[in-house]
């Protein structure tokens, strides 16, 4: 029987843990820092996760058997190797790896050199020759900061004036601080977006089912993007050939990349794609689950994670299949007003204790207790996940549910899944 310390405070965290906790190789479960929700379920510790010597003085005191980190950034701080240093296992990528992430342009270094199909692009670290492409450059264009920007350091950009504005952003005036010092500017790729994820062990890896996020804030896939409105799963853009296909002309050739490179890949690998008209490419990779992707694939696993993360330290994933239940599972996120800017906090949630039917399941993101009440705590409030036999039946079961949950200043999508349905 283990112990199990999970790493993070939001929506993605909450499945985990509420996930872990029915694997029957796993009697304790802490979360650091947790919220309100995660609080209900497990005991949560007030150590932030950016405080590798924290979490690990408490992963030792409370004799901790693993460590799984949901969020990049504790990962892009070393947290793994900060554990592995004191032989305590921590789930995810080394420092090293996890620069696929924390890197734009080391993750276009490996997808180039690995010939990994994304778009085409260049890299700038000076701010007048990125302005001279720039000025040079017709139609659409992407304007990316190379380093970790919270999910919102990525500009899409429809002509030319909106591109040199972005760079302004990035190189004059430091919107996203030292993450734009480089920027990457990047062919505008279009088509159907997909999540794939994989679990891996530096060596082999099983494929998690395919999911599709919601990244604009507003309806039809307007506004500003997010970290993530709503995700569904499966996915129909994907067909299980066209699953294979990445599974061997991305997935693979990047995690053997990886280990030719000094920095075996272990942990969640999350391929952000674009199914474009040559076929499915690379948009950016995530060492982490997504969130709110995480919200449907977990609750649609018939396997136990426990089991596949065990797997992946013996180095013997290969003998693992994954396997999933029958069905789909839409997840609608609820938001404070004015996300994904500056968002009022505090608010009283009412409607949590609903009795939900069978199949809906609200995880909590940024809430956090005040004396009896739950209030908001953060731009993505909760994740309502509904499963059921099939999309049309979850999105009708989850748009009932999220109906009971109210808050001032409560924003969702209207239309979560929506395109599955196209
Ligand atoms: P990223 O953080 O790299 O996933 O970028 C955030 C979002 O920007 C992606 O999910 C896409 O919707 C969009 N995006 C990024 N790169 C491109 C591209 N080359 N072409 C079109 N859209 C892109
Ligand atoms: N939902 C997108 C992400 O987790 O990055």
């Amino acid at each position: 029987m283990m112990k199990v310390l999970v790493i993070g405070g939001g929506g993605r965290e909450h499945t985990i843990v509420w996930k872990i906790k029915q694997s029957p190789l796993v009697d304790k479960v802490y979360c650091a820092p947790g919220n309100a929700g995660i609080m209900q379920e497990v005991e949560c510790v007030d150590i932030p996760v950016m405080d590798n010597r924290a979490l690990l003085k408490f992963a030792r005191a409370a004799k901790i058997d693993l460590t799984i980190v949901g969020p990049e950034a504790p990962l892009v701080n070393g947290i793994v190797d900060a554990f592995e240093e004191n032989g305590m296992f921590c789930f995810g990528p080394s420092q090293k790896a996890a620069e696929l992430e924390g890197s734009k342009a080391f993750c276009k270094y490996i997808l180039n050199k690995y010939d990994i199909p994304t778009a085409d692009y260049r890299i700038f670290d000076d701010y007048s020759q990125a302005q001279a492409f720039l000025l040079k450059q017709n139609g659409p264009i992407v304007v990316k900061a190379d380093g970790l920007a919270a999910g919102k350091g990525v500009l899409v950009c429809m002509n030319r004036d909106e591109s040199l504005i972005a760079l302004d952003k990035m190189m004059k005036d430091k919107e996203f601080g030292a993450a734009g010092a480089k920027v990457i500017v990047e062919e505008y790729m279009t088509g159907d977006e997909v999540s794939v994820m994989a679990l891996s062990d530096g060596e082999n890896f099983v494929t998690l089912m395919p999911a599709q996020d919601h990244k604009r804030i507003f309806d039809n896939d307007e506004g500003p993007n997010t970290g993530g409105m709503g995700a569904y799963a499966p996915t129909p853009h994907i067909s299980p050939a066209m699953l294979q296909q990445i599974e061997t002309g991305i997935i693979a050739p990047t995690i053997k990349g990886m280990a030719l490179e000094g920095r075996p890949y272990k942990g969640i690998l999350y391929a952000g794609l674009m199914i474009t008209r040559d076929g499915p490419r690379v948009v950016e990779y995530n060492v982490r689950f997504g969130d709110p992707e995480a919200q449907v694939i977990l609750p649609l696993a018939e396997s136990d994670l426990m089991e596949g993360i065990l797997a992946t330290r013996e180095g013997s994933l290969q003998k693992m299949k994954w396997r999933n239940r029958p069905g789909a599972a839409v997840c609608v996120v609820l938001a404070s007003g004015g996300y994904p800017g500056a968002c009022e906090k505090g608010k009283k949630i009412h409607g949590l204790d609903h009795q939900w039917d069978d199949g809906v399941f609200v995880y909590h993101a940024g809430t956090a207790r005040r004396g009896r009440d739950i209030v908001t705590s953060g731009g993505r409030v909760l994740g309502v996940t509904a499963v059921d036999v099939s999309i049309p039946r979850a999105i009708d079961k989850v748009y009932k549910a999220i109906k009971w949950i109210a808050f001032d200043g409560a924003y969702y999508r209207k239309d979560i899944a929506m395109r599955a349905l196209r």
